[in-house]
C-alpha cells in the first residue's frame, strides 16, 4: 500500500533502520525493485525527478506506482518527488498521487544557484504547510551537495550547482539544521556531508577528510523530529565498473560512497538513502554485456530480463545491509 514518508521513516527511527529511496523511469526499474522488496520483505521508497515525469509522464508515473503496489499488497511504498525546484512542482506531484515531496531549496529555481538560507526556509515552509494540510510528507534540504575535495558539484550532465563552492556550503551547519527544521516543520532533512550526485565522487576511497559522517553525528544530535537523508549515495561498486567497461565501456575509474559507510550512517541516524547512479549501472551494464555476447539479439526483453536481475540483486544488497529486509 502507498503510505507517507513521515509514517516510513517514523518507523525506521523507532526500529533504527535505514530504507533506500531508488529513483524509477520506467516499468522495469519498478518490477526489479518491488521484487526485491517483495523477496526481502523490506519496505520502499520509489522516487521520480522531474527528468522521470516528464520521460515517462504523470499519468504513467501514478498508474506505473498503482500497478506496482497492487501486485504486492504487503509492501509499504512511498511515491517521493525527488529534487522539487519550486512549488508547482511539489504540488503538481501530489495532485498526481505522490505521498511525498522534496521541495530542494538549496538551490534556486533553476537549480543550479546556491540558494540564500532565508529563500530556503520560506519556499520550503510554504511547500510544507500545503503538504500537511492533504497529508503529504515533505524532505528539506539543507547545505550544496559537492565534493570536499574539488568544491564542486562534479555532476558530470551539467546538473548540480555551478561553480566553486565554499568548505562552509559543503558541510551542513548543525545549529542552522535545527533552526531549519523548527521554522519549516519538514518531515525529513537532507543534508551535505561530501557526497555528490553522480558516478564522479571521490578519486580514492573516501576517508573522513571528504566524507563527513562527523556532521551526520553532530546534526543527528540535537535534531528535533526530523529524520535524515543522505543523497548522492551510489557505492558506485567496482564490479559495476568492470561489468560496464568489460563489455566495451568507457567509464573512468571512480568510487562512491562504500555500503559500510552509509551503515554507519544509518547508526547514527540516517533514514533515507537516495541511490540512482548503482541502479543504472547495474542495467547498462547488462545491456552491454548482451549486446557483446549476443550481437544478433534485437527482441529488447531479452536485455531487460537480464537487466532487471542485476538490479533486483543490487536492491536485495541495499536492503539486507541497511536493515529493511524484514521490516515490511
Ligand atoms: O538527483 C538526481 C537523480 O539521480 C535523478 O537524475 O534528473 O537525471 O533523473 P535525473
Ligand atoms: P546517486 O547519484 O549517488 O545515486 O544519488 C542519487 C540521488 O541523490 C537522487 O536524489
Ligand atoms: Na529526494
Ligand atoms: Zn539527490
Amino acid at each position: 500500500a502507498l503510505i507517507t514518508l513521515r509514517q516510513l521513516l517514523d518507523h525506521a527511527a523507532e526500529h533504527g533502520y535505514g530504507v533506500p529511496a531508488f529513483n524509477i523511469n520506467n516499468m522495469e526499474q519498478g518490477l526489479a525493485i518491488l521484487r526485491a522488496a517483495a523477496a526481502c520483505e523490506a519496505p520502499v521508497i520509489l522516487q521520480a525527478s522531474r527528468g522521470a515525469r516528464s520521460y515517462a509522464g504523470d499519468i504513467m508515473l501514478r498508474n506505473m506506482v498503482a500497478a506496482l503496489a497492487e501486485m504486492h499488497p504487503d509492501i509499504p511504498i512511498v511515491m517521493h518527488q525527488d529534487h522539487g525546484n519550486n512549488e508547482a512542482t511539489c504540488l503538481s506531484a501530489i495532485r498526481h498521487g505522490f505521498t511525498s515531496v522534496m521541495m530542494d531549496g538549496s538551490l534556486e529555481e533553476d537549480m543550479k544557484t546556491p540558494a540564500s538560507y532565508d529563500y530556503n526556509l520560506h519556499i520550503t515552509r510554504r511547500v510544507t504547510q500545503a503538504a500537511h494540510a492533504v497529508g503529504a510528507s515533505v524532505e528539506g534540504e539543507l547545505g550544496v551537495l559537492g565534493s570536499l575535495e574539488t568544491g564542486v558539484a562534479g555532476e558530470e550532465d551539467g546538473s548540480g550547482a555551478e561553480g566553486k563552492l565554499s568548505q562552509d556550503q559543503l558541510l551542513t551547519d548543525p545549529d542552522q539544521a535545527v533552526d531549519f527544521v523548527l521554522a519549516t516543520k519538514c518531515d525529513a532533512l537532507a543534508i551535505a556531508c561530501g557526497t555528490s550526485h553522480g558516478a564522479y565522487k571521490f578519486s580514492r576511497k573516501p576517508d573522513g577528510d571528504i566524507l563527513s559522517m562527523a556532521t551526520i553525528e553532530a546534526i543527528h544530535r540535537n535534531l528535533p523530529s526530523t529524520h535524515l537523508v543522505m543523497h548522492g549515495s551510489s557505492s558506485v561498486p567496482q564490479y559495476l565498473q568492470d561489468l560496464i567497461n568489460g563489455n566495451g565501456g568507457d567509464m573512468p575509474q571512480t568510487y562512491g560512497v562504500p555500503v559500510e559507510e552509509i551503515e554507519r550512517g544509518i547508526q547514527m541516524g540516517v533514514r533515507k538513502v537516495n541511490i540512482d547512479t548503482d541502479c543504472r549501472m547495474a542495467m547498462t551494464g547488462q545491456f552491454r554485456k548482451l549486446a557483446r555476447d549476443k550481437p544478433t539479439e534485437f527482441d529488447p526483453r531479452k536485455f531487460m530480463i537480464p537487466a532487471m536481475a542485476e538490479l533486483e540483486t543490487l536492491c536485495r544488497d541495499r536492503f539486507e545491509r541497511f536493515g529493511t529486509a524484514g521490516q515490511a
